[in-house]
């Protein structure tokens, strides 16, 4: 068969890093997570003290960080400069300022060209989770999927999983940094007009996996 490649955006806390890389393992196709490189790219910006409040000081060193993703759904890996950075990409600091980072073009243009690479090569098709994926990434997948949650069902899912968080401040910043993906000129986040529509706000993670394997196998 040719490989299929399956396209899931959506707003944070819609569960598309749960539902993707299952649906990965379950049909045996790459998994990539391209917020991960977002927060890589991030990470290394805070670590060598840009000024994020300077979005040409961003685009100058876009290009510096050497980050490279592990395609296994079952061991999602992501290296800066061969630094294992898969648990510091996951602080609230670099949380907090992703949004001012992937809102600059040269940032996103050379990750875009790391995500085509590697959706290019999976030999067997792959799932790639994000925010612009339909739209701009990859205008031709075979499937997209857009994922919703009310805003209540996003906040309880990302303070469940962050432990020590209280559902107040997690979904103020959670809808912020929405806002700031939404809203920004460079591929911002938004629904394919040829995307499914999946609101999980009432639906186990189970139900949205076997939703989601429903509609690729259909397409296989
Ligand atoms: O999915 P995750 O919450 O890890 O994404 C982190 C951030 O990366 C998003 O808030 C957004 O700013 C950025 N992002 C993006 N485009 C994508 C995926 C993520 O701009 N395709």
């Amino acid at each position: 068969a040719p490989p299929v490649v399956v396209a899931i955006d959506g707003p944070s806390g819609t569960g598309k890093s749960s539902t993707s890389k299952a649906v990965a393992a379950q049909l045996a196709l790459s998994y990539l997570d391209t917020g991960a490189q977002y927060r890589a790219i991030t990470w290394w910006m805070v670590s060598n003290g840009i000024d994020l409040e300077d979005p040409s000081a961003i685009a100058a060193v876009a290009g510096k960080p050497e980050i490279v993703s592990g395609t296994d759904p079952g061991n999602p890996t992501i290296t800066v400069d061969g630094m294992d950075v898969a648990g510091p990409i996951r602080t609230q600091e670099v949380t907090a300022k992703v949004s001012a980072v992937s809102a600059v073009q040269e940032v996103r243009t050379r990750i875009t060209e790391l995500q085509r690479a590697l959706a290019g090569s999976a030999e067997r098709g792959i799932v790639v989770e994000g925010r612009d994926i339909g739209t701009t990434v990859l205008p031709d997948a075979d499937l997209k999927v857009f994922l919703t949650a009310s805003p209540e069902a996003r906040a309880a899912r990302r303070s469940g999983e962050l432990k020590g968080s209280d559902v107040h401040s997690t979904r103020e910043a959670l809808l912020k940094r929405d806002a700031a993906d939404s809203s920004r000129t460079a591929s911002p986040l938004a629904k394919a007009a040829d995307a499914v529509e999946v609101d999980t706000t009432e639906l186990t993670l189970a139900q949205v996996i076997e939703c989601v394997v429903t509609l690729v196998q259909e397409k296989q």
